[in-house]
């Protein structure tokens, strides 16, 4: 079943793609390109993305792939995302994107403040037409000459208040999370040798792990989201640290074994709940590293139960507990349910 957003999405486009055809096009925000399954020009529809596996679907699908808008176009359609700042940017990105008399076209739920948010955009630039929907609006601005730039700031990194290089769309930006804050304190000084780290975001784990231990030899940090990826680039300079912008669930053919991986397992893909990605991590930690080694994770409680760590680790170590997280350290991984990482 389509999201009321898509669902939305498809019946406007239904009545208006006819007068768009052979028009080249980009779509921002989203991060399932098969809901764009109605946008039957794919090849001339570039799909943007940071996230690793919905770039690699947006291909397989027929769409062109980018990070960031790259040329410029007569339609872009922007899906609003959670953070409002995020959007702003994207706006700000699709606004110098725009051929003179191209459309830009935002869609989004109202649980998300679409309301709020086309008042904020109407400000600088009114809208052609809005449209109520299915809980949500859909609203058409058409570029004129005038350029206002507004909102630029939103795609530039900048110091969050713990000193990091961040941007609002990544997760915990503004501040380092608690989580991993109390994963560091666990592990302290006791890492040595190969460090994997999953889902490594803007690279507070990887940089605390490589302060504390010069033991470490070398630590890989592996990110699927792009800007989460460049800001860790920013973030850590030390000649141990090795980046991969890469999606853990689909590395394939990895021979490499661990001494200790660390992570604060993600459990959303987008807006919702997705246990099943936090499933992958643990899988992957017990995979990954060596017979001998130790997988170090913070959970938020209640999320994850103790006991169905137990499926993929012969040995739970609950290091930290309080009514927000546990910390654990996971050793003897079980070997059952082999897949190739
Ligand atoms: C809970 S955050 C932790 C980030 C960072 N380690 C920290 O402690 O601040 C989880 C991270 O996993 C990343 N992630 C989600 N799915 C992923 C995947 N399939 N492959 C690699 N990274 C992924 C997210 O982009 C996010 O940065």
């Amino acid at each position: 079943m389509h999201s009321l957003t898509i669902q939305r999405f498809e019946t406007f486009w239904s009545q208006l793609s006819p007068s768009f055809s052979n028009r080249k096009l980009a779509i921002m925000g989203s991060e399932k390109p098969q809901n764009f399954n109605c946008v039957k020009t794919k090849h001339l529809c570039h799909f943007i993305s940071n996230a690793k596996d919905s770039l690699r679907d947006a291909k397989r699908l027929g769409f062109m792939i980018s990070t960031n808008l790259e040329c410029n176009y007569d339609i872009i359609i922007l899906e609003l995302t959670k953070s409002r700042e995020t959007n702003l940017g994207l706006v700000s990105s699709a606004e110098e994107h725009l051929n003179v008399g191209g459309k830009m076209i935002i869609n989004g739920d109202n649980q998300i403040g679409v309301k709020s948010f086309l008042k904020t955009v109407s400000i600088h630039w009114p809208a052609e037409m809005v449209i109520t929907k299915k809980k949500g609006k859909i609203a058409i601005f058409l570029k004129t000459k005038k350029l206002f730039c507004r909102w630029k700031k939103y795609r530039d990194f900048s110091i969050n208040r713990d000193g990091y290089y961040t941007r609002c769309d990544m997760f915990s930006p503004k501040e380092i999370d608690k989580g991993s804050q109390k994963l560091t304190s666990v592990f302290s000084t006791n890492l040595f040798g190969e460090v994997a780290d999953l889902g490594s975001g803007w690279g507070y784990l990887s940089k605390e792990a490589l302060k504390l231990n010069a033991r470490i030899t070398r630590i890989t940090l592996f990110e699927s989201n792009y800007s989460a990826y460049l800001a860790s680039k920013k973030n850590i300079d030390d000649k141990r640290a090795t980046f991969r912008w890469a999606s853990l669930e689909n590395i394939t053919n990895l021979k490499q074994r661990f001494n200790h991986v660390i992570c604060n397992p993600p459990f959303h893909s987008g807006r919702s709940k997705d246990l099943s990605l936090l499933k992958s991590f643990i899988f992957l930690g017990s995979r990954l590293v060596n017979s001998q080694g130790c997988v170090w994770m913070v959970f938020v409680s209640g999320v994850y139960l103790e006991n169905e760590l137990r499926e993929y680790f012969e040995n739970i170590k609950i290091l930290y507990k309080d009514k927000h997280y546990f910390v654990c350290q996971l050793l003897k991984p079980k070997t059952k349910g082999y897949k190739h990482v």
